[in-house]
């Protein structure tokens, strides 16, 4: 299923805090309703909210009243600036706003061709997603050994991306090949990304899952059930620090004391040539009620400080290997991400 859908003058996106008990889709016609969507989680995931973030932009140039080219660009700069503020780790918003801004300022087109061309940029951002997604799913479901009993964290599914997804595609193609016994679904505090998508979505699938707490991970793989693990990303440096949602880094360091391999599944738009470090990947804080709240009630004292960053950087130690949609890149990442990029 796609998660954003784009309908001419309009954008609907299933909103995913609502999911899995309520499915209702909203309508943004304004790229400050899309930020608004992306900053309040309604779409999430990095290839999702690049691919929204590119639709802001599309919808703030088909919208716009605008009488001459450079109010125009203007008013798509504006748009660019509140889009990018929305959540500050995932790489794939920097990109697909980049995409679109290369568009408006290469300044050789009038005005309805300029809107045309950036609804058609935004629109091939979708679909080239779903055709990585695809073809990562193909290239990962090889590491899948037979009958196997895959963990996977967070949710890295057609929900967070054009469709079919990342972590999950791989699942998906597995499943597909007749290799994959089920899967374990890691909950995912505190927004529980696992409990309400991942399990909502591989249920529609008629895919086997297991809910567990994430607390409960290291039990599991103690016990021999878990073969492999396999995660989405959403920023990657040049040598291989990954970061994802929070829980990762100890989901791999698990895999590690388990001898479980960790994989890692991800565009390769997600990697990050400029970054080197994974401390220098920006790690967004949310509102402090995702933890002291639970379905909207209270489960900690009012006024407890709060830490609540949303995502962990895994060093490239623990990452048995990366797939993308180029192929599966294998340690030492220094060397085989930067190769491809040269
Ligand atoms: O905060 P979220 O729900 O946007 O975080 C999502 C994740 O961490 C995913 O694993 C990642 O974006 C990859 S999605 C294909």
């Amino acid at each position: 299923m796609k998660p954003v859908i784009w309908c001419g003058d309009c954008a609907k996106l299933i909103d995913q805090t609502l999911l899995p008990t309520q499915e209702e889709w909203i309508t943004c016609r304004t790229p400050d309703e899309m930020a608004e969507a992306i900053f309040t989680m309604k779409v999430r995931g990095a290839p999702a909210i690049g691919i929204s973030a590119a639709y802001g932009i599309a919808l703030g140039a088909i919208n716009s009243k605008a009488t001459s080219l450079s109010e125009l660009q203007s008013e798509l700069a504006k748009a660019h600036e509140r889009l990018r503020s929305t959540r500050p780790t995932a790489v794939n918003l920097f990109w697909a706003l980049q995409e679109m801004r290369k568009i408006w300022e290469a300044n050789n087109a009038d005005i309805a061709e300029l809107k045309q061309r950036l609804t058609e940029r935004a629109c091939a951002i979708a679909e080239e997603d779903i055709t990585m997604c695809k073809t990562m799913g193909a290239h990962g479901a090889e590491l899948v050994p037979e009958h196997a009993r895959i963990l996977t964290h967070c949710n890295a599914g057609a929900l967070a991306t054009g469709d079919y997804g990342t972590a999950l595609g791989v699942i998906r193609a597995a499943w597909e090949q007749g290799k994959l016994d089920m899967v374990w679904v890691d909950e995912t505090r505190p927004f529980l990304q696992g409990a309400r998508l991942t399990a909502w979505e591989l249920m529609q699938d008629g895919i086997p899952c297991k809910l567990i707490c994430d607390n409960m991970a290291g039990f599991v793989m103690k016990q021999g059930l878990i073969d492999m693990a396999v995660v989405g990303a959403d920023r990657i440096t040049a040598n291989g620090h990954v970061a994802n949602k929070i829980g990762t880094y100890s989901v791999a360091t698990l895999c590690k004391a388990h001898g479980i391999p960790f994989y890692v599944a991800a565009p390769y738009s997600t990697i990050d040539p400029t970054l080197h470090d994974g401390k220098d990947i920006v790690i967004e804080e949310r509102h402090p009620d995702e933890l002291t709240t639970l379905a909207g009630k209270r489960i900690a004292p009012a006024g407890v400080p709060v830490y609540n960053p949303a995502f962990d950087v895994t060093p490239p130690e623990l990452i048995s290997a990366i797939i993308t949609e180029r192929g599966i890149f294998r340690p030492p990442y220094d060397q085989t991400l930067v190769k491809a990029f040269s």
